[in-house]
């Protein structure tokens, strides 16, 4: 059994890692906090969690909680975790954060979040924490860096293509659409009923923050330098992720092969699912869970792939979770099935 703490439990995903975490065998949660006026039980906060988990969520005090936990999520903002994790790592505890500030290198992440980074002295020492490809790196790890919740999809949507060789490198186009829990649970106009119902709106257009975050890993999967053209859409959804990607293909081959192909490079990982030729994913068949559900077509010279997933599950809580699991030496799909 294994203490686990929550830092930023009020926000969308720390709720949902507390949610994953009530059921999971291997785990005691020992630790809440979140900037909060008054110090009281996360299920006065969430009623969801009445009589079944009545921890007092404190305020951010990481020297405390350090003391009474073994792992620690960091369901923080942007710039902010950077500040608080080196408090756990020197204590010796594992942290998995879901913020990008371990994501990129210092100079590009200076770049695309406006601020420098704060702790560059344990940035080299972060794993990228997509199971798909680095599971053997997160088993050893000490801090993860869990993946934005656009790049999980575009990444898993991309990587066999890539790293099979049959794509044009430079022809990538990532159009995906998210619901609006992907921007958190601070009040913003922009986010609201009456703008985001019976609309649909794409936004910063190939100048999103997750574009050199997608950048990065698949050229590491490549083996050389790829640069996607990105657009982001909100949709009048509260959870879900569904990219469509186009690649130009540099071989002949058909969606029976592709779709073979896929198959074979996600054999034996448990959360992601490749459909049969002719068959398309859809976000009501990934939400509520940690699957990242794939779509394969050929047309032409053009490969065409279909991402879903659950922007607060695969794409931040649950592949958290399913990274702990990993570095704790847990069955990876302890408390995500
Ligand atoms: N939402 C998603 O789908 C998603 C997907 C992938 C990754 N992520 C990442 O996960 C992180 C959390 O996202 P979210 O959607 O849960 O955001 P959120 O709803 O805005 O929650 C942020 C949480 O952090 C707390 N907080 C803010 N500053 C703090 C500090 N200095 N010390 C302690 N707690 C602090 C907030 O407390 P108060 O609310 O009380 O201020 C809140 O509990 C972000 O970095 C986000 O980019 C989110």
């Amino acid at each position: 059994m294994i203490k686990v703490g929550v830092v930023g439990a009020t926000g969308y995903a720390g709720e949902e890692v507390i949610k994953i975490l009530i059921n999971h065998k291997g785990v005691e949660i020992t630790e809440l906090s979140a900037v909060i006026d008054k110090e009281e039980p996360i299920s006065s906060i969430f009623p969801v969690f009445k009589g079944r988990l009545d921890l007092i969520c404190h305020k951010p005090d990481a020297q405390k909680m350090a003391k009474n936990i073994d792992l620690v999520f960091l369901a923080l903002p942007h710039k902010v975790s950077m500040e608080i994790a080196p408090v756990f790592l020197k204590a010796g505890k594992l942290v998995v954060d879901l913020s990008a500030d371990y994501r990129l290198d210092p100079g590009v992440y200076k770049v695309w979040y406006g601020v420098e980074h704060k702790d560059t002295a344990n940035l080299p020492q972060a794993v990228y924490g997509l199971p798909e490809l680095y599971h053997d790196e997160i088993k050893k790890a000490k801090l993860i860096a869990n993946p934005g919740c656009y790049p999980t999809s575009a990444i898993l949507g991309v990587a066999p293509a890539a790293r099979e060789g049959i794509i044009d490198k430079n022809s990538i186009i990532i159009d995906s659409k998210s619901g609006v829990t992907g921007a958190g649970r601070k009040p913003d106009l922009a986010l609201s009923f009456g703008e985001v119902n019976e609309n649909l709106k794409a936004y910063k257009v190939n100048e999103h923050q997750h574009k050199p975050e997608i950048n990065r890993i698949l050229s590491l999967v490549a083996g050389s330098a790829i640069d996607v053209v990105f657009t982001p859409h909100l949709i009048p959804m509260n959870r879900g992720i569904l990219s469509t990607i186009y690649m130009k293909l540099n071989k002949k081959i058909d969606t029976k092969a592709a779709v073979d192909l896929y198959k074979k490079f996600y054999k034996g990982k448990p959360f992601v699912k490749v459909y049969d030729e002719g068959k398309l994913p859809q976000i009501k068949d990934v939400v509520f869970t940690n699957f990242c559900d794939i779509g394969v077509k050929v047309t032409g010279d053009t490969l065409i792939v279909i991402a879903c997933i659950d922007n607060l599950k695969k794409g931040a809580a649950g592949q958290a979770v399913q990274n702990m699991n990993i570095m704790a030496g847990f069955d990876e799909t302890e408390g995500l099935m």
